[in-house]
């Protein structure tokens, strides 16, 4: 995912670009680049791969120490529209302007086709630098730089957050968002910071205003001093916004501010997306899907029938698996509790490739599991999250998921990136073996680059959805049963749902198939149930309302989690958790990335009860992170 550093004072700009920039290298990312002012222009250096990259360029330029009060903008990028080459590297000039840019224009083919048409000839592949001309035809109307800015991001669509600097305004950056998190600091030496975490800035200050959705903020000089700016971009006018002073101590640093690391976890999932998609990913290559080469990859290609052994939240993982490859790529796959597995006596069909899922690799069962196929001389493979972990040395061959260090014992983004990767090699499969068409492949393949940016647009913690939640969470949490039901690929999600609040707010909850309530837990049901209805507009969404309908009637506390413009279901509903969709190509390409919606829903919700509830949410009693034992 994209970082943003903005810089306009005292200090050395590109310098203070940089540490900036290398706080936000945990975001992951392919390219890198600054643009600061060099004798009244602005020098742009940007390079593929690594930050150290741009640092050389500016070394060898000898601009690494450029001290003016004109400011600068830096970014690291993570590759959506056009391959990570340097010219799709940000910042992009256009004109006198430079912008960087985090998130997605939903609508930059509209916008390019009209900017063709007006002569433009823009010379990367990205949406970003379209904007850089939609900036130069509103400043042509008479518009300031400023308000051209703020005309310009009216005709946007998505969810994103840019930052701009122009020759003709030194000093002077501008920062606009309607998705992508932006955060503001005053310099105390002078001057004004932008980044898209406060992590960037907090060493030259723990005083930040955190950018609200929809916010327009200009960081400028007035008779001498540096000041914020804030206006609402839909009409212009000026707005107050209050800042907020960060406690962050070295422990809550770990936290980074955040009171549970297993919130700071839910959070991170875009960034662990991200790191999964570079790790199991050849982006060099143009084909959808495109694997790295790696051993797990031959074994994967080489099987007929696949079966995979987990325990716990990787068994959800497994059972969602099963749905996306059998669908695309059109592999049987089967799927099994280890701890059941390993203790009957399983017939495998040769050519069989038994997978192990499991965040930490050393789960008892599971290893167990594969040590006797092994054994047996049938091929397995370990996906995991732990390099160095019991499975991965032991498995034939290992493939790991990246979503970085898990602490909270509950499992949230290794989860979510075991998924991504299940998803994945579902997709290429698919791909490989033409049961999926290339077209499809590649639609749905862009929908997955673009997810990681569209969740981190609403997933965090100034966001009104999760005030939404917890709005939910206080009417619930007393009740004494929950229920979760859903259909297709909600399924295992209402199982890990119920799993969550099981596991951290020790409460009475079960997963259902949404067609089984009916078939005995229905007896249970009465007005102290809550009943958690996962019905996105998928291809199960009629089916699963059908079944809402026969618990409501019977006086379930119905929670609804569907798409937010769903307004029947919305209705039917007690309590409501929309799901903001991003614009769909195809609606039933993206139905399989539901999921990834729905999942943080589930995670927040069991989350909020549980801290209402007062629990240990991080370590919850009797629970491990790492299960050694059968
Ligand atoms: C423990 C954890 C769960 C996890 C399960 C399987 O019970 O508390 O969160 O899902 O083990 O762990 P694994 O490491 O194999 O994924």
């Amino acid at each position: 995912m994209c970082g943003i550093m903005g810089y306009a004072g005292n200090r050395s700009v590109p310098r203070v670009l940089l540490s900036g920039l290398k706080r936000l290298e945990y975001r992951g990312y392919d390219s890198a680049g600054v643009a600061y002012f060099v004798d009244g222009r602005l020098e742009i250096q940007k390079a593929e791969g690594k930050l150290c990259n741009v640092e050389k360029l500016l070394h060898d330029k000898g601009f690494d120490h450029v001290q003016n009060e004109n400011g600068g903008i830096g970014h690291t990028r993570w590759a959506t529209h056009g391959r990570p080459t340097t010219q799709n590297a940000h910042p992009h000039k256009t004109g006198p302007i430079a912008l960087v840019h985090n998130g997605i224009i939903e609508n930059y083919q509209d916008i390019k086709c009209e900017l063709l048409e007006k002569g433009h000839r823009p010379l990367s592949e990205t949406d970003s630098e379209l904007f850089g001309y939609l900036v130069l035809e509103e400043q042509k109307k008479g518009h300031s730089f400023v308000e051209a800015v703020r005309q310009s991001f009216l005709k946007v669509e998505g969810s994103c957050s840019v930052v701009l600097i122009s020759e003709e305004e030194p000093g002077m950056i501008v920062g606009i968002r309607n998705g992508s998190p932006l955060v503001v600091a005053l310099d105390p030496q002078g001057g004004v910071f932008f980044a898209s975490d406060a992590q960037a800035i907090i060493e030259y200050t723990n005083e930040v205003a955190f950018v609200e959705m929809g916010d327009l903020v200009v960081g400028h000089q007035v008779d001498g001093r540096y000041q914020l700016d804030f206006y609402d971009s839909l009409t212009g006018t000026k707005l107050d916004r209050t800042t907020t002073k960060l406690n962050w101590s070295v422990e809550s640093l770990d936290k980074q501010g955040y009171p549970h690391y297993m919130l700071k976890e839910i959070f991170e999932q875009p960034q662990s997306w991200i790191d999964t998609l570079n790790l199991l990913l050849d982006r060099a290559k143009q084909d959808p899907f495109p694997l790295a080469a790696q051993p797990s990859v031959e074994l994967l290609r080489r099987a007929k029938q696949l079966q995979i052994i987990a325990c716990g939240t990787s068994w959800h993982a497994a059972l969602l698996g099963k749905y996306w490859i059998e669908r695309w790529a059109k592999i049987t796959v089967q799927v099994e509790l280890a701890s059941e597995f390993r203790y009957r006596d399983p017939v495998l069909s040769p050519d069989t490739l038994v997978i192990g899922i499991s965040q930490s690799g050393e789960t008892a069962d599971t290893l167990g599991a594969i040590r006797e196929m092994r054994s047996r001389g049938i091929p397995t493979l370990g996906i995991c999250n732990v390099r160095g972990s019991s499975m991965a040395r032991e498995a034939d061959a290992a493939l790991f998921t990246a979503a970085g260090p898990e602490v909270g014992v509950a499992a949230t983004k290794t989860f979510t990136s075991q998924l991504l990767s299940l998803l994945v090699l579902a997709g290429a499969l698919g791909c490989e073996r033409k049961t999926l068409s290339l077209e499809s492949g590649r639609e749905l393949f862009d929908e997955v680059l673009r997810l990681p940016h569209f969740m981190d647009g609403y997933l965090h913690r100034s966001s009104q959805w999760l005030a939404q939640i917890d709005h939910v969470s206080k009417q619930v949490y007393r009740r004494k049963g929950f229920f979760f039901m859903g259909r297709g690929y909600s399924f295992p999600i209402a199982l890990e749902g119920a799993l969550k609040l099981k596991e951290i707010a020790y409460i009475n909850a079960e997963g259902y198939a949404a067609g089984e309530l009916k078939h005995g837990p229905i007896a249970m049901i009465d007005d102290e149930m809550v009943v958690v209805v996962l019905a996105p507009r998928d291809r199960w969404r009629e089916k699963t309302i059908s079944n809402l309908q026969e618990v409501k009637s019977r006086g379930a506390c119905i929670i609804g989690i569907g798409n937010s413009d769903d307004q029947a279901f919305e209705e039917m509903s007690d309590f409501w958790i929309p799901l903001n969709v991003p614009k769909q190509i195809r609606p039933e390409l993206f139905e399989a990335l539901y999921p990834f919606l729905l999942v943080p829903a589930v995670q927040l919700l069991s989350y909020q009860v549980a801290v209402l509830r007062g629990t240990d949410v991080d370590q919850p009693r009797n629970l491990a992170k790492s299960v050694t034992v059968e």
